[in-house]
């Protein structure tokens, strides 16, 4: 979501607008502006893109000095005009927006409706603005700490409130925030493109941090309340790099958003002592899932390499026979489908045409489906019985990375959950995996510190027209995602193949010269692809061997390394898709190609 505030001399409402129009890449489902005229504070929200708020308000614009805004991309409460932000609290003198997840929102809110609050939407956030009311004594500031105290989650939030109209107060944990110096008037945003036509001057907002702004004051104090003296952050990027974060394409602002990204899909479902996952969303229980006889996992490109991961995840963990199809032939090769079957359909966008009508048709013979989707309230959300969301935020580049991490997050944490009820997996096991889960984000973040390698190899290698991708097991799996990159964006001709099934055809093809990526992480074929990738070293192959940081070994007998941190087996295709992602993105660059809009391709695919 994105996320503006204005307080100064001026109209707040030409800029909350002019900001939001910004922001729009951080989301766009809805949007929404709260400004004070004086007596009462005026909420403006409406579903939809930016264009249908400012329909809405085509000759009556809210008028005052003071006022928030908001865009939003769906995660608790479908997109409609009440889950809309800003939030108000009961009596409309409280009003919030906010990026990010409240964690515990569910048992804040019951304790709050105990309390007789009347709650007007379904979102994590409404409960703040309760919160709010319910905590203030007359001192904002105070009872907005005291609302920190309370809550859980990631979030960058703006209060405003009509008993001090003349200051907004923000804070942020996890979620981007600036404040943009201006001249007697000052602005709020979750980033810098939202304020750059009116400001350079900025601080940079830190986790904790509480700022309260006037038109010419900010205070700024950390969690403890003692005040912080911050630096001027002068932004010299242009527009369009303030977009991507300072980044030079959004698919590198995705790749490097990955951390974050799979932490949020985490966020209120991993146990706190790792002892278990949790879906809210599901409910599932044995007898529920003991009548399936058989899963089907079924979705298209970058999706479809998920959905092989999670094939592996259910038959390892609950053993339960798992069929991956990709949608455009599932639907028209009549699959055999009754009641005892589960269908998993799995869509960043949610509106791939062939992945809904394979949901349909499940449907249709009878299937229980569930959806794995990052768009809250997209067709194939509607559709499904039952939806898991990735809340990976927006992804804007054509070629799909922190989609895919996220989306094998959600079917690792799924399969738990299902061995969790079906009792496949020991406890023991159980607080392992999730300790480890529980890393990946840091380690994600490690693998995107030293790309220098990752640019030479594709400076090195960016001009052959061909590149092979091997592995085996899961490292097939993500050898199939990182040849799909590359091809998708470098538009060099890449294949991934078992290195099993090398010798089966594609080891002809295995000249001089000709760059093999193999990935070797998975400990019972160890040896065996070790075998291959001395078959394709014998042809004069060029090696690159993605590994664990364990592994000393596979460097003897390949021309380079890349590591990535080391974590259970099961785990490593989130990390080891990092690097690929990486080359396939310095390769198009070293081709000149246009990365986040690849030829031919498109975001989404609604067509048959
Ligand atoms: C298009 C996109 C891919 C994506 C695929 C499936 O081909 O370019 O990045 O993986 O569609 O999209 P979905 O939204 O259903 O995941």
């Amino acid at each position: 979501c994105g996320i503006v505030g204005y307080v100064g001399t001026k109209q707040a409402a030409p800029f909350l607008i002019e900001g939001l129009t910004k922001l729009e890449y951080r989301g766009y489902d809805s949007a929404g502006i709260a400004v004070f005229d004086g007596e009462t504070i005026n909420v403006e929200k409406t579903v939809g893109r930016l264009a249908a708020l400012k329909e809405k308000l085509e000759g009556h614009v809210p008028v005052g000095c003071v006022g928030i805004g908001h865009t939003r991309w769906a995660t608790h409460g479908r997109p409609s005009d009440r889950n809309s932000h800003p939030h108000t609290d009961c009596s409309g003198d409280f009003v919030v927006v906010h990026n990010g997840i409240i964690e515990n929102y569910m048992s804040l809110k019951e304790q709050l409706i105990k309390k007789g609050h009347e709650f007007k939407s379904e979102t994590d956030t409404e409960v703040i603005a309760h919160l709010l009311e319910e905590l203030y004594t007359g001192d904002f500031e105070a009872a907005v700490r005291e609302v920190l105290k309370r809550i859980d989650g990631s979030y960058s939030l703006v209060f405003m409130s009509k008993n001090d109209p003349d200051k907004l107060i923000c804070t942020k944990k996890d979620n981007p925030l600036v404040i943009g110096l201006g001249d007697g008037e000052n602005f709020i945003a979750s980033d810098i493109p939202a304020i750059i036509a009116r400001t350079r001057k900025t601080y940079i907002i830190n986790d904790g941090e509480v700022a309260v702004v006037k038109k010419d004051s900010i205070w700024i104090t950390n969690r403890e309340g003692q005040p912080v003296t911050k630096k001027i952050f002068e932004v010299n990027w242009n527009a369009e790099a303030a977009e991507k974060g300072g980044y030079e394409h959004f698919m590198l602002k995705e790749i490097h958003e990955q951390p974050k990204a799979v932490r949020e899909t985490m966020s209120a479902r991993v146990a706190k002592d790792h002892s278990a996952i949790i879906m809210e969303e599901l409910k599932w229980n044995k007898e529920y899932l003991d009548s399936f006889q058989k899963i089907f996992v079924v979705a298209c490109g970058t999706a479809y390499n998920a959905a092989l991961v999670g094939k592996y995840y259910i038959e390892k963990l609950v053993r339960i026979p798992v069929e991956v199809d990709i949608a455009s032939e599932f639907r028209y090769r009549s699959p055999i489908i009754d009641d005892r079957t589960l269908t998993i359909v799995v869509s960043q966008s949610g509106e791939t045409s062939d992945t809904l009508a394979a949901l349909k048709e499940s449907k249709r013979l009878g299937a229980k489906t569930l959806a794995i989707t990052n768009v809250v309230g997209s067709s194939i959300a509607r559709e499904a019985d039952q939806v898991i969301y990735t809340w990976a935020g927006p992804e804007i580049a054509v070629a799909s990375t922190k989609a895919y991490t996220t989306q094998l997050i959600t079917m690792f944490m799924l399969a738990m959950y299902m061995a969790g009820i079906k009792g496949t997996v020991t406890p023991e096991r159980t607080k392992e995996l999730l300790t480890q889960l529980h890393q990946i984000p840091a380690q994600i973040s490690e693998t995107l510190e030293d790309v220098e390698p990752i640019k030479t190899f594709a400076k090195e290698y960016g001009f052959n027209e061909d590149v092979f991708f091997i592995g085996r097991s899961l490292d097939y799996a993500v050898a199939l995602e990182g040849s799909l990159k590359l091809k998708e964006i470098s538009y060099i001709h890449a294949e991934a193949y078992a290195a099993g099934e090398l010798k089966h055809g594609t080891l002809a093809l295995i000249i001089e010269g000709v760059p093999v990526i193999a990935l070797a992480t998975q400990k019972n074929v160890y040896e065996k692809t070790l075998s291959n990738i001395k078959e394709v070293k014998a042809r004069d192959a060029v090696v690159i061997g993605i590994a664990s940081a364990n592994d000393s070994e596979l460097e003897k007998y390949v021309d380079h390394v890349i590591k990535v941190p080391e974590t259970d087996e099961l785990l490593i295709p989130i990390l080891t898709v990092v690097p690929l992602q990486l080359l396939a993105y310095y390769a198009a660059i070293t081709r000149q190609c246009d990365v986040d809009k690849p030829r031919n391709l498109a975001k989404s695919v609604t067509v048959e």
